[in-house]
């Protein structure tokens, strides 16, 4: 069951990875797409022979980039603490996927370790939900039923932004910095060394922020 909830500043979600599937989506919905003119990213996430398995089919398709998800708080599996498996599956979408692979991290994940080994591999970092826990430590979660969800938005801007900064002391990996929420937020992500922003949660609250972020930043 996909469920999210609005909470102060943000949101908490438990809505996973909850699609129709790549095949569905390569056969009945991508062949509707003009990639010329909008541009997307495929995410994917699973065990390195699917990877594999997806990131060749997407190849058919002219997306913008390739993300590895690794870091979805909703997953049951162990991507959020299994470094090897992180490292593993980008490697697998290099070597498979015709196109520049971004890495999803978490807060969670031992970053360092990642980082040093994905260096060459990845061509940017993006920057997920925080697991309620780690928000939250003595506080049941609505969808504490869920596994608890992630938390997005800008009640979790100190640590999606602290995780900014500790990347980009440690890499020239370009970074992708969340948790936008009101248009000031976008020049403080870049000066902590981001070198663009990605619009999440804002969209459920505001939803036209973004584009009149975009638009009054271009004037
Ligand atoms: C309702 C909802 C659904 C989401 N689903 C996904 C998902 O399927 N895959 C994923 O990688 N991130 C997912 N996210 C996380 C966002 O893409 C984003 O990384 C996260 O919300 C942090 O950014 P923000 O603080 O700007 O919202 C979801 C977030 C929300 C609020």
């Amino acid at each position: 069951m996909a469920c999210i909830r609005p909470i102060y500043g943000g949101a908490v979600n438990a809505v996973g990875l909850t699609n129709p599937g790549i095949d569905q989506w390569c056969k009945e919905i991508a062949p509707k797409i003009d990639f010329r003119k909008y541009y997307l990213v495929g995410s994917i996430l699973g065990e390195p022979e699917e990877l594999k398995e997806m990131a060749i089919m997407l190849n058919d398709f002219n997306l913008r980039a390739l993300e590895i998800n690794a870091s979805c708080p909703n997953d049951e599996g162990d991507i959020l603490t299994n470094t090897k498996r992180v490292i593993e599956s980008c490697e697998s979408a290099k070597v498979n996927s015709r196109h520049p692979i971004i890495l999803k991290l978490s807060v969670v994940h031992d970053v360092k370790t990642i980082i040093k080994e994905v260096k060459g591999i990845v061509e940017a970092l993006s920057i997920n939900s925080v697991p309620w826990d780690v928000i939250f430590p003595n506080r049941k979660s609505p969808l504490a039923k869920l596994g608890g969800g992630g938390v997005s938005g800008k009640i979790v801007q100190s640590f999606t932004w602290r995780l900014v900064r500790q990347i980009t002391d440690i890499t020239d990996i370009p970074v992708i910095g969340p948790s936008v929420w009101d248009f000031g937020d976008m020049e403080r992500i870049r000066m902590m060394g981001a070198k663009a922003v990605s619009f999440g949660s804002v969209f459920l609250k505001y939803p036209w922020r973004p584009t009149l972020f975009v638009k009054k930043e271009k004037n």
